[in-house]
């Protein structure tokens, strides 16, 4: 027989939890994980799993809105899924994302929370996004409001989002606002231009339909990329879509296009044909100017990556003679920030790709003191490595979310290196290498940088220094 669903009312939601899912504690101090709620709302909710330390359950009923709730600003709240949060004032995103790092330094790294500064806001919380990467599908998301009128509903395709959770559905999407205007502009209008000369959009089980994906990027200065991807290579369809898109946005400085007829969407291993303009754009983060190709990795917001990598050299307070180490390195980005700064950085990185991008926009800004090598942090940096390279003065690392692994936590700790600037995007995980590190270095501040408002991601910047009296 099924075990009944429990349910709990006026439950008061507290905070926000891992994955930004809401959190509220019943009198017993039961802990429950809530969808579709705020800090501050009173809901009655009925929980659907239930584990020993937590359980997750949905709303019923809202008793009372939270104060810090307010309008969606855009249309496709709650279907989309893209932000979560935008039904969250800005202000009470920031604080809750201060409160989640703060926790983790008190809970998982036991220390004190107090070294942890105020939290620093994006200045546009919108627009904010210099890439978006829109799909094309047979299967358009039918909403809950459409599905529920008695309109015969078209299941016509859709370009946009893939919806959470449903590989082949796609939201259709008629405004982002998380990057320029111009990128709803152009998605519509190659929507408008397919629609028009009957070009089919993908379907993810037949594998018919030319219109796969489309990749639209943009600098802080107004040059656009586009990367259109299709199923097939119909030339004649292909140009007359290029062209369509070259007259009509001259703001476009780099337009291309790719024929993948694999299953999967990946196109790091395709050739991009660059139809028209260069094949790349030119961002500019400080003084420096970095080539961003079809393939190339790049900080999604460019305002906020400027903000993080001047803290994290604020951090460092590097001199001139200064050893630097970047480990994690993507493709340079701080490490050729930074190289002006010291007498030498060398960046570690697994994706050989984005090594290569390092090595372009070395080349591109005349950097002469930055060396990077693709592999393993793990395997690189070893004993060789350093009689090699030198003692590092600074170590700056920006570990995937998993955080550092142990091995190269105890690489650090034999290093005995004077400081580290340790940049993350969790929280949890940083803490919990900060813990490891805290044997040999003292941790002296961490910077909560918000790099993606209306999610429930943030990044923070730690300053640890080697202890004195070890
Ligand atoms: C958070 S990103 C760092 C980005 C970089 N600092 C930047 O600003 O462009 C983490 C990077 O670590 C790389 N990575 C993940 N695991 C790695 C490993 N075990 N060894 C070397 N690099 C790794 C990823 O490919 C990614 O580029």
């Amino acid at each position: 027989m099924a075990r009944k669903k429990k349910s709990i009312t006026d439950l008061l939601i507290t905070g926000i939890a891992d994955k930004g899912k809401a959190v509220g504690r019943t009198e017993s101090g039961e802990v429950i994980f809530v969808e579709n709620a705020v800090p501050g709302d009173i809901v009655d909710v009925l929980v659907y799993r239930k584990k020993k330390s937590m359980s997750q359950a949905a709303v019923t009923a809202y008793k009372k809105y939270s104060e810090d709730r307010i309008k969606a600003a855009c249309t496709h709240f709650g279907v989309c899924g893209g932000c979560k949060w935008q039904h969250l004032d800005y202000q009470a995103q920031l604080k809750h994302k201060f409160q989640t790092v703060k926790d983790s330094i008190k809970r998982i790294a036991k220390l004190d929370d107090s070294i942890v500064l105020p939290i620093i806001g994006c200045d546009d919380n919108f627009h904010y996004r210099n890439k978006l990467e829109y799909s094309f599908s047979s299967k358009r998301w039918i909403t809950e409001q459409e599905a529920s009128t008695d309109h015969v509903i078209e299941q016509n395709g859709a370009l946009g989002f893939h919806k959470a959770g449903y590989f082949e559905k796609i939201v259709e999407i008629n405004q982002c606002l998380l990057q320029d205007d111009l990128t709803n502009k152009i998605r519509n209008f190659v929507r408008d231009f397919t629609i028009k000369h009957d070009y089919r959009y993908y379907d993810f089980r037949t594998h018919e339909g030319i219109m796969r994906n489309m990749i639209v990027r943009n600098t802080a200065d107004g040059q656009w990329m586009v990367i259109v991807s299709f199923s097939k290579k119909d030339k004649t369809k292909i140009i007359a879509m290029m062209d369509a898109l070259k007259n009509e946005f001259p703001q476009i400085a780099s337009l291309n296009y790719v024929v993948n007829t694999k299953l999967n969407d990946t196109i790091f291993d395709l050739d991009i044909v660059n139809y028209c303009g260069n094949p790349y754009i030119i961002e500019s983060l400080g003084p420096l100017k970095y080539k961003i190709g079809q393939k190339s990795f790049f900080q999604t917001n460019t305002g906020q990556a400027t903000k993080l990598f001047d803290i994290a050299a604020r951090f460092a307070d590097f001199s001139p003679d200064d050893n630097v180490y970047d480990l994690y390195t993507g493709l340079g980005s701080i490490a050729l920030y930074i190289s002006n700064l010291v007498q030498h950085v060398t960046g570690i990185e697994e994706i050989p790709e984005a090594i290569a991008d390092a090595n372009i926009n070395k080349e591109f800004n005349k950097i002469t003191n930055a060396t990077f090598y693709a592999g393993d942090v793990r395997d690189i940096l070893n004993d060789d490595f350093v009689k090699k390279h030198g003692k590092a003065d600074v170590v700056i690392t920006d570990p995937p979310r998993a955080g550092m692994h142990e091995d190269v936590i105890d690489t650090l700790l034999q290093l005995e290196v004077p400081k580290i600037v340790y940049i993350s995007c969790n929280p949890a995980s940083q803490a919990r290498d900060l813990a490891l590190l805290s044997k040999k270095y003292d941790v002296l501040a961490i910077q909560p940088v918000d790099m993606f408002p209306h999610t429930h991601h943030i990044e923070s910047v730690a300053k640890l220094s080697l202890k004195t009296d070890i």
